[in-house]
């Protein structure tokens, strides 16, 4: 135990952890030459392409007579519980720094996270081999960070592999060897994540706290309570590598055979079943707190989409959802996501590896609404669940805390924008001689209103943020509802700032107006919020021309179409039978994203 060493890269994103990490694989050789490809840890077709990670993948490496574990992490914020967890299983970080960029937003976060755990942090200056890179300037900014840090910050370049070594060696030196954990008769280990395999049912990876594990050992997880008898460990080769047994400090998988996947949570515990350890402080269920409807739009691709979904959730169990049903778009889900980058990810994933064509409509996060007479907690994370009236009801939202890194010349249009956002500007620090820190507290509601994209906008692309969840507070929000031809149309239901809620309804209107095809009917297209109409516009009809193919002057017989053409619309109207195509519900998501621009 003495020669392992368990240590993660922690960074903001794109400072070039997974690029370190092929270094590290090719100089200990773990991975031929000839079989290494770029960033060989991100396995996804998506990842690669994205050039980011969303699932991690551990690796065992032989750096001499030393075991050296990397468990690479994501990157995004969305998926930063994964990060802490990945972090209990591990001595030490290797924090990562770009030489070009500096210390950025998500750097204080990650390092907070390292902090907290009272890891062994190494701190290295990444991407040294680019012209712009400045190593001392950022060096002086790690020293602010990790007090005595200054000479011990390693330079290194992920792309030419300089200063590989001297981290190789650092590690090695500074990291403490893994605490040998209770001997006795049981074992213990965390999840820190796990795979589905069609054949082999759930395969968790591990790290091991206490005792040993052997094949054929009775485990059970502590949250769920099921129990499975180990079939096959091994540890990462990167590939996985069968082994006889685990011991206190490693890293590896268990096959367990169980073909449920909903026993297996990241971060929980795993002990052994007949005299079972207390499980690892600071395990917490997955919770969503950014929610979606998704329809087909083929209403057939409904079986497929749930097939999808479901599997989907094999490998990542922080994805939930139910089914919902919407008049016009069909059946569907309703599903729940870390965050907006992961509603991205599973969407597109969705798209791309089923085929499915997909509408995607009313993202929000939860309100929590406390009935003041009867005093019941309702969760609602539907905009057409909410009640259109509030006022027998205390409803809180999720908060969130931000944290920002600008040039100080790019302050002003930021201080602005706070304002506009809802957002309490709760600290500003200058950071370095040019940057300022600027620590705020927000809505994750105005959060989600493409804050992110409007910070690098008014700040020229030279912001970084990060942010984490908070509490929830008291909001101030109403229930905006878009009907067309007198029906609502649940999937465009929002819950809006009761401040914004006019102006939201005029742009609704406006732009629903732009991009509904014209029926052949006269249609009418309003919003309602506080059982009022607030805003209205009127689509006119498309006036078949019923009378083309008479020439000549057979007026009477014109007349006698035309007036059959109106009676005709006039049914329709009383039917309400619009037709809205589901680019229409698409569009009024993207454009409503780029008009934020
Ligand atoms: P996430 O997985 O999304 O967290 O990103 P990451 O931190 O793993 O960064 P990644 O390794 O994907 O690198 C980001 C970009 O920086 C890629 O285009 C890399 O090729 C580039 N890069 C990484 N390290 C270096 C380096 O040392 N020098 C240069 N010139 N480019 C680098």
């Amino acid at each position: 135990m003495a020669k392992i060493r368990n240590f993660s890269i922690i960074a903001h994103i794109d400072h070039g952890k997974s690029t370190l990490a092929d270094r590290l694989l090719e100089v200990t050789k773990t991975v031929e030459s000839r079989k290494m490809r770029e960033q060989l840890l991100d396995s996804m077709d998506l990842e690669r392409e994205r050039g980011i990670t969303i699932k991690m993948q551990p690796v065992r490496m032989n750096y001499g007579d030393y075991v050296l574990n990397l468990i690479d992490t994501p990157g995004h914020i969305d998926f930063s519980y994964e990060v802490s967890r990945a972090l209990k299983a591990v001595e030490g970080a290797i924090l990562l720094v770009d030489a070009t960029q500096g210390v950025q937003a998500q750097t204080f976060t990650v390092l907070n996270m390292a902090n907290e755990l009272g890891l062994k942090i190494i701190p290295v200056i990444n991407k040294i081999d680019l012209p712009s890179a400045d190593p001392v300037k950022v060096r002086a900014e790690i020293d602010k960070l990790v007090p005595g840090a200054g000479e011990r910050t390693i330079l290194v370049s992920g792309k030419t592999g300089e200063g590989v070594s001297e981290l190789l060696e650092t590690i090695v030196a500074e990291v403490p060897p893994p605490h040998p954990g209770e001997a006795g008769k049981s074992n213990r280990s965390l999840v820190f994540d796990f795979e589905y395999s069609n054949h082999r049912g759930v395969i968790v990876y591990i790290r091991v706290l206490d005792g040993r594990i052997k094949k054929g050992d009775e485990l059970e997880f502590a949250a769920s309570g099921q129990k499975f008898v180990v079939q096959e460990l091994g540890v990462f080769k990167p590939g996985k590598t069968p082994a006889q047994e685990l011991v206190a400090g490693e890293i590896g998988y268990l096959v367990t055979g169980i073909k449920n996947p909903e026993n297996a949570t990241v971060g929980d515990t795993i002990t052994l079943a007949a005299t079972p350890l207390p499980s690892v402080p600071g395990y917490r269920e997955p919770a969503p707190v950014v929610w979606a409807s998704v329809y087909p739009v083929a209403a057939d691709d409904f079986v497929l989409l749930r097939q999808a979904l479901f599997r989907l959730k094999l490998s990542d169990s922080s994805l939930s959802f139910e089914e919902e049903s919407s008049g016009i778009l069909g059946h569907g889900f309703r599903v729940g996501f870390l965050g907006m980058l992961h509603l991205e990810i599973i969407t597109e994933r969705l798209r791309r590896e089923y085929n499915l064509d997909l509408v995607i409509a009313s993202p929000t996060t939860s309100y929590e609404l406390v009935n003041q007479q009867t005093n019941q907690l309702e969760l609602v994370y539907s905009p057409h669940r909410f009640p259109a009236e509030t006022k027998d009801y205390l409803v809180r939202e999720r908060w969130v805390k931000v944290k920002i890194i600008v040039p100080a010349t790019e302050l002003s249009g930021l201080v602005k924008l706070c304002h506009e956002h809802e957002a309490i500007i709760v600290d500003t620090t200058s950071w370095s001689e040019t940057r300022t820190a600027l620590d705020l507290e927000m809505p994750l509601r105005e959060l989600m209103r493409n804050f992110f994209d409007s910070v690098k906008s008014v700040t020229s692309g030279l912001a970084s943020l990060s942010y984490e969840l908070a509490d929830f507070r008291p909001a101030d929000v109403v229930k905006l509802e878009i009907l067309v031809a007198g029906e609502v149309v649940p999937a465009f239901t929002r819950i809006t700032s009761r401040r914004r809620v006019e102006q939201e309804a005029r742009q609704m209107v406006a732009r629903l107006k732009e991009l509904m095809p014209r029926q052949l009917i006269v249609v009418k297209l309003q919003a309602q919020a506080l059982s009022r109409i607030i805003a209205s516009e009127t689509l006119s009809a498309l006036r078949k021309d019923v009378t083309g193919y008479l020439y000549g002057g057979d007026v009477t017989r014109k007349k006698k179409l035309l007036e059959k053409q109106k009676k005709g619309k006039k049914k329709m109207q009383k039917l309400g039978k619009v037709n809205i195509p589901s680019e229409v519900f698409l569009k009024m998501m993207t454009q409503e994203k780029r008009g934020k621009e």
